[in-house]
C-alpha cells in the first residue's frame, strides 16, 4: 500500500514529495502540526484535531489557508488514497517559503504538508506488560499548549529516555509533572485519576480529553491539578495517553516498579472504555 504525501494542493507518492529548503518549517521550525489516527479508514476525533490545529496556528499568527471542511476532505482523501485502514495522518502547516530572516515574511503563503502512512495497532504485549519511563527535566519553551514543530527538547529527552532503556520521558518542571515527550501522563491513587491541569506547560491532548471524559462517565474520580514529582513514585498506577499509543500502562519508573499489577484496574478500565469509544465512533477498534 502506498505512503502518500500532500504538498500545497498536490497529492503524490510520499517519496516524490518535495518542499523548498527555504521553507520556514525547515529553517526555523516555524510551524504547527497535528497527528490523526484512523481506525478502519475512519479518522478518530478529526474535528478535535482540526480545532487544535486552528488554535495552534492562531497562537503563532499563521493564517489558515484552508477552511475546516477543506482540511477534512483533504485528510479523508489522503487516507483513501493510501488505502491503509489503520493510517497515521501527519498534518503540518508552516509560515511558508522565504529567504531566511527571523521576521514574518510578507505576504506570507503558508505551506501545507500532509503524509499518510500505515500504523500497526498498539502492541498487545505493551498493553499487558506496560512500558518503562524515566523522569527528566522539562527544558521546553513556555507555550507547550501550542503543537509547534519545535520539538528539539522533546527529541533530546526521548532519546535520553531510550538510551536509558525507557520508552518515554515524563517531564518535570519546577518539581511538577507536565507531560511526556509525546504523550500526556496520568497517575492513579486510591482509585482516583490524577493529571496535570491544562496550561501553557502541556498539550491539551485529544486522547486526554476523551479518556478523562470516559473515566468520569464510568464513575472514576478525576483530579486535574498540579502533580508534584514525588507523587509519581508513590502512585498505584501510571499510564501514558496519546493518539499513537492510546492508553499505555507504565510498569517501571526510573527502574522502580509501579504498583503491583500491570495493567492496574483503573488503567484497564480506562483502556477498555477507550477501545469501546473508538469502536462506537469509527466502527473499528
Ligand atoms: N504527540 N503531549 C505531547 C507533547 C504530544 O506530542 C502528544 C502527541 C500528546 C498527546 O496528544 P494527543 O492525544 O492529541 O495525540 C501530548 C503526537 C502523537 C506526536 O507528536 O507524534
Amino acid at each position: 500500500m502506498p505512503d502518500i504525501a500532500y504538498v500545497n494542493g498536490q497529492f503524490s507518492p510520499l517519496e516524490q514529495a518535495t518542499i523548498s529548503i527555504e521553507d520556514r518549517g525547515f529553517q526555523f521550525g516555524d510551524g504547527v502540526y497535528e497527528v490523526v489516527r484512523t481506525y478502519g479508514g475512519v479518522p478518530f476525533r478529526l474535528h478535535d484535531h482540526l480545532l487544535r490545529l486552528q488554535s495552534s496556528a492562531r497562537a503563532v499568527s499563521i493564517p489558515l489557508p484552508l477552511f475546516a471542511a477543506e482540511w477534512e476532505s483533504l485528510i479523508r482523501e489522503g487516507v483513501k488514497r493510501s488505502q491503509y485502514a489503520e493510517c497515521l495522518a501527519y498534518i503540518q502547516l508552516t509560515r511558508g517559503v522565504a529567504p531566511r530572516a527571523h521576521l514574518f515574511p510578507s505576504p506570507a503563503k503558508p505551506t501545507v504538508v500532509m503524509t499518510f502512512r500505515g500504523i500497526a495497532g498498539t502492541d498487545g504485549v505493551l498493553l499487558r506488560e506496560g512500558v518503562s519511563a524515566v523522569t527528566l527535566p522539562d527544558l521546553r519553551w513556555g507555550r507547550c499548549s501550542v503543537k509547534s514543530l519545535n520539538l528539539l527538547a522533546n527529541v533530546l529527552a526521548k532519546q535520553e529516555a531510550c538510551d536509558a532503556g525507557a520508552m518515554e520521558a515524563i517531564l518535570v518542571k519546577d518539581g511538577l509533572v507536565t507531560e511526556g515527550c509525546s504523550s500526556n501522563v496520568c497517575l492513579v491513587r486510591d482509585g482516583t485519576i490524577i493529571t496535570a491541569p491544562l496550561s501553557d506547560q502541556l498539550l491539551a491532548g485529544v486522547t486526554r480529553a476523551v479518556v478523562l471524559e470516559l473515566a468520569r462517565k464510568a464513575g472514576i474520580i478525576v483530579e486535574e491539578r498540579e502533580v508534584p514529582e514525588e507523587e509519581l513514585t508513590s502512585a498505584d498506577e501510571l499510564f501514558l495517553i496519546g493518539t499513537t499509543i492510546e492508553v499505555l500502562p507504565v510498569s517501571t519508573l526510573n527502574g522502580v516498579r509501579v504498583g503491583d499489577r500491570i495493567p492496574g484496574p483503573v488503567t484497564q478500565a480506562v483502556s477498555t472504555a477507550f477501545q469501546r469509544c473508538i469502536l462506537s465512533e469509527t466502527g473499528r477498534g
